[in-house]
């Protein structure tokens, strides 16, 4: 039967998208609609059991409008960036064939169907976790599936890249590179896999969530400031970044946990540093993060070598990369006779 035939069926696929975490920092657009950076950056996948986006796509003749739930609460998808998602899957379905079910939607059905999306976070969103790169990567690879989208990974991150920046890199597993790319349309600007999940498993990543508020400068808004204002970004895109993105590379090939180590928190200090230069400043981190840091880098220096690297995004929160399991039970424990836990809070850990 035609799509058109019935208004009976429903077809739908489930994906699942892990978050990542940049150790070479992306802050700052070239073009704010497209979503393309200033410069290149690289990312570490976590393990979708811990933190993840699952999202679901359907598509029923029945269905009279797109509309999306995220965690059980509908949302609005009228915006920019989820439009752009849409319209970039839309544009690239292909007939779909489910015998079984005797559903057969042509490509030029596609464009008359609507789709409705539910979406789930693994973590609670009060820890303050909740990340775009996760939900826009797991809408397009969800959608691309459901509509028989050819593309590959690469090409499909250039689509979540139009959600979120971030999102680019959460296609992949293991070690990710957004080239920003040279095109003005963005063609070019898209993630692809430096090494998998195997290469270098070793590394265990704790987070210490440090406040669960909502952040006061979204990313967007705190980098398009920075764009405008901040010089020390100029510099950091031009002069530093590329350097920065081939000793990572060298870096994660290698599993050289000395050089990883210090030039992801020597990236994630320069970013900070540029929030600082922004004008009005903005200040991501607290004093809570700060003596996390000093924590650490005291640590690192009493060892031969380095244990534990810091890097933080757009709030206080510290994601801890450890070299491997004893590093990190030994950081735990670092952590919890620095920060002593409420007795009522351990069931939290
Ligand atoms: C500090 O990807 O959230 O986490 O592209 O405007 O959606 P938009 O921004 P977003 O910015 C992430 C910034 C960062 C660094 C990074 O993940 O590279």
């Amino acid at each position: 039967m035609m799509a058109s035939e019935s208004q009976n069926w429903v077809f739908m696929v489930t994906a699942q998208t892990p978050t990542n975490i940049a150790v070479i920092k992306y802050w700052g657009k070239r073009d704010e609609t497209l979503i393309l950076p200033i410069n290149d950056s690289i990312s570490v996948t976590l393990d979708p059991s811990h933190l993840c986006t699952t999202t679901t796509a359907a598509v029923s003749p029945a269905f009279h409008q797109d509309r999306m739930w995220l965690n059980g609460k509908e949302i609005s998808l009228s915006g920019g960036r989820f439009q752009s998602c849409l319209r970039e899957i839309r544009a690239r379905a292909c007939d779909v064939e489910d015998e079984t079910k005797g559903i057969k939607i042509t490509k030029e059905d596609w464009g008359k169907l609507h789709v409705h999306i539910a979406s789930y976070n693994n973590f609670p969103t009060a820890a303050g976790l909740a990340s775009s790169a996760a939900g826009f990567a797991c809408l397009a690879y969800a959608l691309g599936k459901l509509m028989n989208v050819k593309e590959d990974e690469s090409q499909l991150s250039a689509i979540a890249r139009q959600g979120s920046g971030s999102a680019c890199r959460s296609l992949f597993g293991g070690f990710v590179k957004w080239i920003m790319g040279k095109e003005d349309n963005g063609s070019d600007s898209l993630a692809v896999q430096l090494t998998d999940e195997k290469h270098w498993d070793d590394l265990v990543i704790v987070i210490a969530v440090v406040s669960s508020r909502q952040k006061e400068t979204s990313s967007t808004t705190g980098m398009r400031e920075s764009v405008e204002t901040s010089l020390l970004l100029q510099h950091r895109a031009k002069e530093i970044v590329p350097k920065r993105i081939l000793q990572m590379e060298e870096a994660i090939k290698n599993r050289d946990f000395a050089s990883f180590s210090q030039l992801t928190c020597a990236d994630s200090n320069q970013f900070h540093a540029v929030c600082l230069d922004t004008c009005p400043p903005i200040f991501y981190m607290n004093d809570t993060s700060h003596r996390i840091i000093s924590i650490v880098e005291k640590w690192n220096r009493s060892e031969e070598a380095p244990q534990v690297a810091y890097t933080f995004d757009a709030g206080p929160n510290a994601v801890l990369i450890a070299r491997n399991r004893n590093a990190a039970t030994s950081l735990i424990q670092r952590l919890l006779y620095y920060f002593p836990p409420n007795s009522d809070d351990l069931s939290r850990f």
